[in-house]
């Protein structure tokens, strides 16, 4: 007999084989129990009809709990009444363990109780079909970036020195000195585009923000492109390329999971060149127009961006932010040193930035000047200014979240799904 998976049930229909997995659901009448088996790849109906198999077998069908561990055999069929189309009609059931007490019952929980139990909420169909998602999203990108012929290079987690601001930095102890872990790994992404060319990192990255939000982690993945002798144009035309490519891949190959999680796909169908961009002066009118109480200097929250992707059918780009809301790295504008040579691109559906990046400063001296403004620790950054005097060029880089990305792909209402374990202002269990 052949041992299979779910996800493959359909090249078995009239052969006998075995599956391994655990119990998701029972429903039963006197004469036959339907067992409903999730084995990771899918679920399946099994019914046990009781002339059919031995009294012990019955039996045991009938005392099996939800969650747990089976072996069972039984042939393949069609059957049209079956979510999936196929089930088991079952001539043996053997019991791996039987769970008791199982916390999650098929009923509608509070979010704080599957939270809590976000170890066991893994296993439910629609947290199934998120991870699913999102592990092909990131062999997607994956892929983009090695068909563009990038060269993945990891950037450290601990680190001496921040990159995003020294507001919402992590702490911990390197021995006896102190370090932070990563916001992000850009400032050794340069470092590696001036060895390597066209690189990009792909990790978690940490911030400690006090912000209870639908779009905030204090753990999250990035990956971030970092390229010589791009310009901020360059930039926006290379993570237009990536998006187009993630979206049509992922119609494709998560077509199952996105039906699972019941996703009106027309929306993403939409997404294709040209994205439109604005400036962020057009932003702030967009948002005037739309009657926000907002000043040329203002930062966007989540209302403003969601308020400027209405606009649009697709992701917008928005350029040149000023330069005093931005990082100490961002290139001011040569024609106007007010602003940055910077974008953000904002998903449709109001899930807000899903990319950040820009041109860098390539100047020694501009570099420098800037890092004393915002009173960072020189001594620390030696290694980062030694790139503008060995060989300084033109860069630009841009980092992409994987979870407010995955999150606008599902049409999540929160980022908490998007990750298998988050890590929420106030909750770091499971
Ligand atoms: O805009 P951010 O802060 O940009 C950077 O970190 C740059 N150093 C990246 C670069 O140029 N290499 O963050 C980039 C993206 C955001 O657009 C957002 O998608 C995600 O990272 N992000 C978060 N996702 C979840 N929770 C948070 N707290 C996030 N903060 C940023
Ligand atoms: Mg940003």
């Amino acid at each position: 007999m052949k041992d299979v998976y779910i996800e493959d049930i359909s090249k078995y229909v009239g052969e006998e084989v075995r599956l391994k997995g655990w119990l998701y659901n029972k429903r039963s009448s006197g004469k036959i129990h339907f067992l409903i088996v999730r084995d990771g790849t899918g679920f399946l109906q099994a019914t046990v009809i009781r002339n059919e198999v031995s009294p012990e077998v019955f039996e045991l069908s009938d005392k099996l709990t939800q969650e747990s561990s089976i072996i069972v055999e039984g042939t393949v069929r069609e059957e049209p009444r079956a979510k999936g189309g196929y089930e088991l009609t079952v001539s043996n059931v053997e019991l791996i363990q039987l769970a008791e007490d199982y916390p999650i019952k098929l009923k509608e929980h509070g979010v704080d109780f599957l939270l809590s139990n976000r170890h066991l909420w893994i296993r439910t169909p629609r947290q199934n079909a998120i991870l699913r998602l999102r592990s092909k999203l990131i062999n997607i990108i994956r892929n983009f970036f090695d068909e563009k012929r990038f060269t993945l290079v990891d950037s450290p987690i601990l680190t001496p020195a921040s990159c995003e601001g020294t507001t919402t930095l992590f702490e911990t102890k390197y021995f006896d000195k102190a370090a932070y872990l990563s916001q992000s790994g850009q400032l050794y992404n340069e470092a590696a585009a001036m060895a390597l060319g066209k690189v990009y990192c792909f990790g978690p990255t940490f911030r400690a923000e006090k912000s209870k939000t639908r779009r905030h982690l204090m753990e999250f993945w990035m990956v971030e492109p970092e390229m010589a002798f791009y310009d901020l144009y360059d930039m926006m035309d290379l993570a237009e390329d990536m998006i187009i490519y993630i979206i049509k891949r992922i119609l494709k190959e998560g077509k199952k999971e996105l039906k699972e999680l019941g996703r009106d796909i027309s929306v993403l169908e939409k997404v294709d060149h040209p994205f439109p961009r604005i400036t962020y002066d057009e932003a702030i009118d967009i948002l005037k127009k739309k009657g926000f109480d907002i000043h040329w200097g203002d930062d966007f929250g989540g209302d403003e961006e969601t308020a400027i992707s209405e606009e649009f059918d697709r992701p917008v780009f928005v350029h040149h932010y000023p330069s005093e809301m931005k990082a100490f790295y961002m290139k001011p504008d040569p024609e106007n040193e007010k602003l940055s040579l910077s974008a953000d691109l904002l998903a449709p559906e109001g899930y807000g930035e899903i990319i950040g990046g820009g041109q860098r400063i390539d100047d020694y001296d501009l570099l420098y000047k800037r890092m004393v403004e915002e009173n960072l620790p020189i001594e620390d950054y030696k290694w980062y200014l030694d790139l503008r005097k060995y060989g300084s060029c033109p860069h630009s880089g841009y980092g992409l979240g994987i979870e407010r990305t995955l999150a606008w792909i599902a049409k999540l209402p929160h980022v908490r799904e998007t990750i298998p374990f988050p890590r929420l202002l106030y909750r770091i269990y499971p």
